[in-house]
């Protein structure tokens, strides 16, 4: 095994998720969609794993694929992830007013998108296809449109609320 740190639970739920897609080559995207869900990130240890595990890859190669999608990434993400719209519509009605409070609220440096808490992971996208609905904010697969800052930080409290009465 490539690290001693991780739990062995971990290397059994990765092997599980090769062996569901039957260590091929050809599924290699569909391995690492599933290993991202499952981690909320793609883990360095675990790509260099797959490169080992699947036959005809390296790690070299996992890696290259990993960081040339947008849809992976190699950065732990917060358990909630906002995705803040800024496509015209959702711009022209005041999306980045919301992002900068969430923004502002997280504590987030630019080139930072994750809370220090590891709770929160804001991003922009150009276009939810929700654009009557607009600005428009997606946390996790909720959508909730017509945003503004004050709803939204009623609904990041009401998150925070229900973490804290979870633990
Ligand atoms: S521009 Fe935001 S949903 Fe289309």
């Amino acid at each position: 095994m490539p690290t001693l740190t991780r739990d062995h639970s971990d290397w059994v739920k990765v092997d599980s998720i090769i062996e569901s897609y039957d260590a091929k080559k050809s599924n290699l995207i569909a391995i690492l969609q599933k290993v991202q869900e499952e981690f909320r990130y793609l883990p360095e240890d675990i790509l260099t794993y797959i490169g080992t595990k699947i036959e005809g890859l390296s790690p070299a190669t996992v890696y290259g694929v990993a960081t040339f999608y947008a849809q992976f990434s190699l950065e732990p993400k917060g358990k909630y992830i906002i995705k803040c719209c800024d496509g015209t519509a959702c711009h022209v009605r005041g999306s980045m007013p919301v992002y900068t409070s969430l923004k502002q609220r997280f504590g987030l440096e630019d080139g930072t998108f994750t809370s220090k808490d590891g709770l929160f992971t804001l991003e922009t996208v150009s276009c939810l296809g929700a654009c009557g609905l607009a600005p428009v904010v997606v946390i996790n697969d909720k959508v909730y449109p017509q945003m503004t800052t004050d709803a939204m930080k009623i609904i990041i409290d009401t998150i925070l609320d229900e973490e804290h009465s979870a633990q």
